[in-house]
């Protein structure tokens, strides 16, 4: 049973890292479809503005409480968010509240004693987090299915689609543990994220791959073999969760490779910022995706990345 203080911490920060990445997939949605489709462009940019609205919520929430390590680990912002904000925005027309981001920037941890009622407002955050990524889940779903049936054209892949449904379903039921208040970190818990996020992980690597220009044989070759190292992560994760491979052993190599794949993708987003890689990757995905990596790895208990 968490207390107070426990939940509405680590509720303010899933719902910090989830919401900007699930306006995100608004985004990514968004800009995929085709003129034919333009009515259903409008319907993700309206997900992006209401996500964007809770998102704005939850960082209101978050002085004094969002804790150090969420904060360390650049789940929340990375130092290329901004920028990538920018780039995006300049390239795609679509305009981006980087005046969020900035404030995120600027959110410090630091131990408020916990005011009557916010547990309370932040069981509401969560509620409504709930209710809109559950609305976007189907959205996602009923893409998915149309893409799948050649009913309609994406310039985003199946995978892509099917990869940031899992990503949805994946934060509800986080949203729920902390509701019914339950600690999500439990051995169990543990080892059910890690089979997640290595997925994950290798789906990410997959993308890349698949969008880099064909002309960037070096940096494809490298995301492949990301690609081939998580799924075997995958697999040794989901024997550890069945009880026939190690915990400590999967946590430790999990870890490890997230290390190497989070300095490509920093590596990646730089080049894409600064125009020397060639590739359709748009520059938040990039800045996304190394958020995503940060989070895993303060998962994995490396929330500190200058240790
Ligand atoms: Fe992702």
């Amino acid at each position: 049973m968490l207390s107070d203080q426990e939940f509405i911490t680590m509720s303010i920060d899933l719902n910090l890292f989830f919401l900007r990445i699930m306006k995100e997939h608004s985004l990514f949605l968004q800009l995929a479809f085709t003129p034919k489709d333009s009515a259903l462009g409008e319907e993700a940019a309206g997900f992006r503005a209401a996500f964007e609205n809770l998102l704005a919520q939850a960082t209101e929430l978050a002085h004094g409480t969002v804790s150090q390590a969420a904060v360390e680990s650049r789940q929340i912002t990375t130092p290329y968010t901004v920028e990538a904000e920018n780039l995006t925005s300049f390239y795609t027309g679509v305009p981006i509240n980087t005046s969020l981001t900035q404030q995120q920037n600027m959110l410090r941890p630091y131990s408020r004693p916990v005011r009557a009622g916010l547990a309370r407002e932040v069981e509401i955050l969560n509620r409504r987090a709930y209710q809109l990524t559950g609305a976007l889940a189907e959205f996602k779903e009923r893409l998915l299915a149309n893409v799948r049936a050649c009913r309609m054209f994406t310039m985003n892949y199946p995978l892509l689609i099917e990869h940031i449904l899992r990503e949805a379903r994946f934060f509800m039921n986080m949203l729920v543990t902390l509701v019914n208040r339950e600690n999500p970190m439990t051995a169990e818990g543990l080892i059910n994220q890690e089979t997640f996020w290595n997925r994950i992980m290798a789906e990410h690597s997959k993308f890349i791959a698949g969008l880099l220009d064909p002309s960037e044989e070096t940096l494809i070759d490298t995301a492949r073999n990301f690609g081939k190292q998580f799924d075997a992560l995958t697999a040794q994760a989901l024997q550890a969760a069945r009880q026939t491979a190690s915990i400590a052993q999967v946590t430790a190599q999990s870890r490890e490779e997230t290390m190497k794949l989070r300095d490509f993708k920093e590596a990646g987003a730089n080049g894409i910022l600064e125009c020397k890689i060639e590739s359709i990757i748009i520059p938040l995905l990039a800045d996304h995706v190394l958020r995503e990596a940060n989070h895993y790895l303060c998962v994995l208990g490396t929330c500190n990345l200058q240790e």
